[in-house]
């Protein structure tokens, strides 16, 4: 068997969060930080390295039970494993090695694009929507988490130069083309993990709310500010209005009107701060600091919250700190 190389890319939400679980609509891009895996195909066990980690994963094709996989990182890998060996039992075992520059636990998705490159790198098959839904179902495996599926088909799907406007419901994307003139900025601003943190409290709070109003998708804020359930109403309005919030963002990228762009952007953040509970004080500090920032159009938190990183959008060179991030391909295999 030849070397072969699996990489996929990280990924940073410009709006459109805690929607996609309810079918909503999200608006990420894949950006120009990879995970990439090197190795050779072969034998009946998944053996990786990492630079980033002291002790190695090495598991069975046939493991069982992924959640229980030591050391922890390696449950990405074996949740990934398990469900390629369910779909094509002829697969083949895999020994490499895994270097990468996305940041681990801070919201950018190391771990969906660990996941898509372990399903690459053992020999997967499928479209990269069907890739999506099998690391999004290894990934809750693994780690019990409810996730959706933004991060893995941004992982698969993502388009050079483009956000992907992504329609949860049906999973369609529409690829929005990123205005040159603008900069994309991604400020870290603590580690966290979704593992044990309110994310599947907020599943369960959505689903209680659909119950009442049917699917959030169809929802309207008026609707949604019916509710009686202090609770439940504030998680809906942020749904319903963060839906509305990602086609009018989708519409203001098309037509080059950063400032509508930017207001949309701080507005899901007070939406994601005050009715969804996802943000911290310091994500807030950040973001206010950066709306008074000149040649700032807007910022807010991205991703699933609780700590992770923060998003901006400014004019060429606005800010001294944070990485600047591309929009960039979906995941690949290159011969190595
Ligand atoms: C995490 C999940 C995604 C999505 C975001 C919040 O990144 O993996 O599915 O729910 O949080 O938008």
């Amino acid at each position: 068997m030849r070397e072969l190389t699996a990489v996929a890319p990280g990924r940073v939400n410009l709006i459109g969060d805690h929607t996609d679980y309810t079918g909503g609509l999200v608006l990420p891009m894949a950006i120009d930080r990879y995970t990439e895996i090197r190795g050779k195909r072969g034998g009946d066990r998944v053996h990786l390295t990492s630079v980033d980690e002291i002790e190695p994963v090495d598991i069975p094709l046939d493991i069982d039970r992924p959640q229980d996989v030591c050391p922890a990182w390696g449950r990405y890998v074996a949740g990934v494993v398990a469900e390629v060996v369910a779909a094509a039992p002829r697969t083949q075992g895999f020994r490499g090695r895994i270097t990468t520059d996305i940041p681990v636990a801070a919201g950018l998705s190391s771990s969906a694009a660990l996941e898509v490159a372990v399903a690459l790198a053992i020999g997967f098959e499928g479209s990269a929507l069907a890739t999506a839904l099998l690391c999004q179902r290894a990934e809750q495996a693994a780690t019990g988490v409810p996730c959706g599926i933004m991060d893995q088909l941004t992982a698969t799907s993502g388009v050079a130069e483009h956000a992907l406007l992504i329609d949860c419901a049906d999973l369609t994307i529409t690829p929005v083309r990123v205005p040159a003139e603008a900069e994309i900025v991604v400020l870290f601003v603590t580690r966290r993990t979704l593992v044990g943190s309110s994310y599947a409290d907020r599943v369960g709070e959505c689903a209680a709310a659909e119950r009442l109003l049917g699917p959030l998708r169809h929802a309207t804020v008026a609707s949604a500010a019916r509710l009686t359930d202090p609770v439940l109403r504030a998680r809906a309005l942020h749904v319903t209005g963060e839906n509305r919030r990602v086609l009018d963002f989708a519409d203001a990228l098309a037509a080059g009107d950063l400032a509508g762009a930017g207001h949309l952007m701080v507005a899901s953040h007070n939406s994601l701060r005050d009715l969804y509970g996802t943000s911290t004080a310091a994500m807030d500090a950040t973001v206010e600091k950066l709306e008074a920032t000149p040649g700032v159009y807007g910022a807010r938190m991205t991703g699933g919250g609780f700590g992770g990183c923060v998003v901006a959008l400014t004019d060429p060179g606005a800010l001294r700190h944070g990485w600047v991030v591309r929009a960039v391909d979906g995941a690949r295999v290159l011969a190595a």
